[in-house]
């Protein structure tokens, strides 16, 4: 589902002729990059999703005097709006513009009848946690990413074929699909069922574990990532172990794992990198 932000004239009710918020073009590239490379102390990522998100035309610039000066991608997925690749030139810091720019991708959940607007924040970031609190957003959940090498491995994990039995392995409103949190119930589960994506380890026929995995991160071709863990101790393992076997067979450089805060994974070989909050607002429609 697309939604054309140059129909959306109305949710930019703020402009004037200093600011303006408005959809992305391709030229606005070149304001905007320059200031998107060394954001966080391991570089960025917008360089790689630029023309992508450019093609999907959800991508809002905020411009200042005509200068694009601030971005921020609204990702529409079934009753829920995902902002995510939100940056402001250093120079025009602190004068409400990322602020402008989340309510402005709020009015589009609105117009749309979405419930739920979700992003994701380094657990160290927090001067956007604290914007995020600011703008009404509260922390639903922790996630960890860990890495994880490919490997031949055995396991008895399998590809599901039917969610039987499956929801009381299902310990969290969303998933993670390549770095977007979305709305994990009963209908995104079987859509994935259908696309070969969720790992499932039973015992007895009784699921045990259970996985959501994507091909690639969508940041990097060759990184696969689980989005989704939970069960048993030795059905996670099991689920591990399928994962790392895909990756093998795949050719993947590296298995990336996004799992809640609150599953303790102690498995030789993982690699715990950074803590994320995903943080969620309803969105209001009076
Ligand atoms: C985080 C970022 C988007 C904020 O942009 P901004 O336009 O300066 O934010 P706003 O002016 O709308 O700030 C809103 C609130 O956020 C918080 N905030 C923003 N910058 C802050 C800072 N440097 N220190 C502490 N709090 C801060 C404050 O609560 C602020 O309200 P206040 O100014 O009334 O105190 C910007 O610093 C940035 O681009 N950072 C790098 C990229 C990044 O971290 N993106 C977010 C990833 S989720």
């Amino acid at each position: 589902m697309q939604v054309r932000l140059d129909k959306l004239r109305n949710i930019f009710a703020f402009q004037t002729k200093q600011l303006k918020i408005r959809r992305a073009k391709n030229k606005d590239k070149q304001q905007i990059l320059p200031f998107c490379t060394h954001t966080f102390s391991w570089g960025d990522y917008i360089d790689r999703v630029w023309d992508k998100w450019i093609a999907e035309k959800n991508l809002l610039t905020l411009e200042e005097k005509e200068k694009a000066v601030g971005i921020c991608n609204v990702g529409i997925s079934p009753n829920q709006i995902w902002i995510e690749g939100i940056r402001i030139n250093p120079k025009y810091r602190r004068k409400g513009y990322a602020s402008k720019l989340i309510i402005a991708a709020e009015k589009i959940a609105k117009r749309k009848k979405l419930h739920y607007s979700r992003m994701i924040i380094a657990n160290n970031n927090k001067r956007s946690l604290s914007m995020a609190k600011k703008l009404g957003y509260r922390i639903e959940d922790k996630w960890w990413m860990y890495n994880l090498s490919p490997k031949r491995q055995k396991t008895s994990a399998k590809l599901a074929t039917s969610a039987q039995n499956l929801q009381s392995l299902i310990k969290s409103d969303t998933y993670c699909e390549s770095w977007n949190w979305l709305i994990l119930d009963k209908k995104a589960l079987s859509k994935l069922i259908k696309a070969g994506r969720v790992i499932v380890h039973s015992k007895n026929s009784k699921p045990q574990a259970m996985g959501i995995w994507n091909k690639t991160s969508r940041l990097d071709d060759d990184v696969m990532q689980l989005g989704y863990l939970s069960g048993t101790k030795t059905g996670i393992k099991e689920i591990v172990q399928f994962m790392q076997n895909k990756g093998f067979e795949e050719k993947s450089d590296r298995i990336q794992l996004l799992v809640q805060d609150a599953i303790k994974l102690s498995i030789t070989g993982l690699d715990r990198r950074m803590l994320f909050c995903l943080v969620k607002k309803e969105i209001r429609f009076n």
